[in-house]
């Protein structure tokens, strides 16, 4: 019989529920610490435990991490904190001789990103990032079609990330909307992009020039265009109850509870709704890059994050021919949709789901398309086979359909890859010149 894991999170908030709930719905795990900022935050998941039928856990405030992780006996340690200060856990964590799950971004800067490798060097330990990305069923048909070789050798990629306005506009409300805590959009969402295409190519990046800026959301561009309210954040404002580019926090249980009741209780002073038109954002939401590979390769990539609909396409120019990629997560979003658990980033599935197409172009045949196997739930299925790959099968066997990606997960090595491109691309933002990626760290 296996023994049970007792397992640690830090970071109680949003993405954190997914976790506290997959470790409860798995008999071989006990949650047996939560930590963070928040008390109200971390009893919010007390509840959420005790709801599932788990024991409550103990909790402690983040100054008290390392101590509570031996008090505690801590064996995993999941990582869902605020992206800046993923580095911090992950490396007492490490240093406590626990196995650790980040979320990702893995960190946001070239210090901090050193500071994880040197420990996991020193302690030998073991670090998973949850690029949850590579377990969608599409991106895992792409994989393999590139690697059985269906268009030879991959010399180029064309890629263009859309952000619609009511996902995109959630990374101007928050913290993310500050770079000390996300890094900007090319560490905390494009990583996963950057992600991807190291992992389908078999490459790691070289090279990276950035071009962009905050071109639609800020205060100046609102101005300018008319979409500005006058508001700082939504909740109790009247100017913003009629705003699409609000949103209602109370209108979902569990924004209400996370955000505002922690807010009420005083325990916090993280403000989850400000307006997206107001002043101190420093993130760019329209970036253009242009990657150089150590295979050879080039990338060609744009995200918008102010689209009328969200999606991707990546195009792969070939030595034998060309593999498109179209994903529609939806094709279009209306005003004042009420905020569903999670709506915003992903946890639930969008709202007008549209088409997803894999298209084989060989040189000198008709394209094809090419068929595989969906998946259901939040990612398009990657998230559950994830779970099932990270912290093995649901006891009740509800995944069993999940089949995990095998051996296709991220390590620390992979979410460094990831972060060289956006760390290179902020670099190269901020000097107007191309970036080596050797020697970031
Ligand atoms: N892979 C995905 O699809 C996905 C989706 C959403 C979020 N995420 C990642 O999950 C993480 C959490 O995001 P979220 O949306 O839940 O944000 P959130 O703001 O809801 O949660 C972050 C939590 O961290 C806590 N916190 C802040 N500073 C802290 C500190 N110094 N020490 C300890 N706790 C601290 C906050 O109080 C909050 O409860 C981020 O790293 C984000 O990039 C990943």
């Amino acid at each position: 019989m296996t023994a049970r894991r007792r397992a640690a999170i830090i970071g109680t908030g949003h993405r954190a529920q997914m976790y506290t709930k997959a470790l409860a719905a798995r008999a071989h795990y006990d949650v047996s610490l939560l930590s963070d900022t928040s008390p109200t935050r971390m009893a919010h998941h007390s509840a959420l435990l005790t709801s599932l039928g788990s024991p409550e856990a103990a909790t402690c405030a983040p100054a008290g991490f390392a101590e509570a992780l031996r008090a505690h006996r801590i064996d995993e340690v999941v990582v869902t904190t605020v992206d800046a200060t993923h580095h911090t856990y992950i490396t007492t964590a490490l240093e406590a001789g626990c196995r650790v799950v980040t979320e990702k971004p893995m960190t946001t800067d070239a210090a901090k990103c050193a500071s994880i490798l040197g420990t996991l060097d020193r302690t030998g330990g073991d670090l998973s990032v949850t690029f949850n990305y590579r377990y969608n069923p599409a991106h895992e048909k792409v994989w393999q079609l590139l690697h059985d070789g269906a268009i030879g050798e991959i010399r180029s990629v064309h890629f263009e990330w859309l952000l619609d306005v009511r996902h995109g506009a959630d990374y101007f409300r928050r913290w993310h909307r500050e770079k000390r805590h996300s890094g900007g959009l090319l560490v905390h969402k494009s990583g996963h992009h950057f992600d991807l295409v190291n992992w389908w190519l078999g490459a790691s990046p070289s090279r990276v020039h950035a071009e962009g800026g905050l071109v639609f959301y800020g205060r100046d561009n609102g101005e300018r265009t008319g979409l500005r309210r006058d508001y700082v954040r939504a909740h109790g404002s009247p100017e913003a109850a009629t705003d699409p580019y609000a949103i209602d926090l109370t209108a979902d249980p569990n924004l209400d509870s996370l955000y505002v009741r922690a807010e009420a209780a005083g325990d916090s002073d993280y403000v989850r709704d400000r307006n997206v038109f107001g002043d101190a954002i420093d993130i760019e939401d329209d970036l253009a890059l242009l990657v150089r590979y150590d295979t050879g390769a080039t990338m060609t990539y744009h995200l918008t994050a102010y689209s009328p609909w969200e999606g991707y396409r990546v195009m792969f120019n070939g030595t034998g021919g060309r593999l498109e990629l179209e994903v529609e997560e939806n094709t279009w979003q209306p005003p004042r949709t009420p905020s569903g658990a999670g709506a915003e980033h992903g946890g639930v599935v969008m709202a007008n789901p549209g088409r997803t197409t894999i298209l084989h172009r060989p040189l000198w045949e008709a394209p094809r398309e090419v068929t595989y196997e969906k998946a259901a739930g939040s990612h398009g299925g990657g998230d559950l086979r994830m779970l099932k790959e990270l912290f093995g099968p649901l006891g009740d066997g509800s995944d069993a359909g999940a089949a995990p990606a095998a051996g296709k997960g991220a390590t620390a090595r992979d979410g460094a890859l990831a972060l060289a491109v956006g760390v290179a691309g902020n670099e190269s933002l901020a000097t107007g010149r191309p970036v080596e990626t050797a020697g970031l760290w």
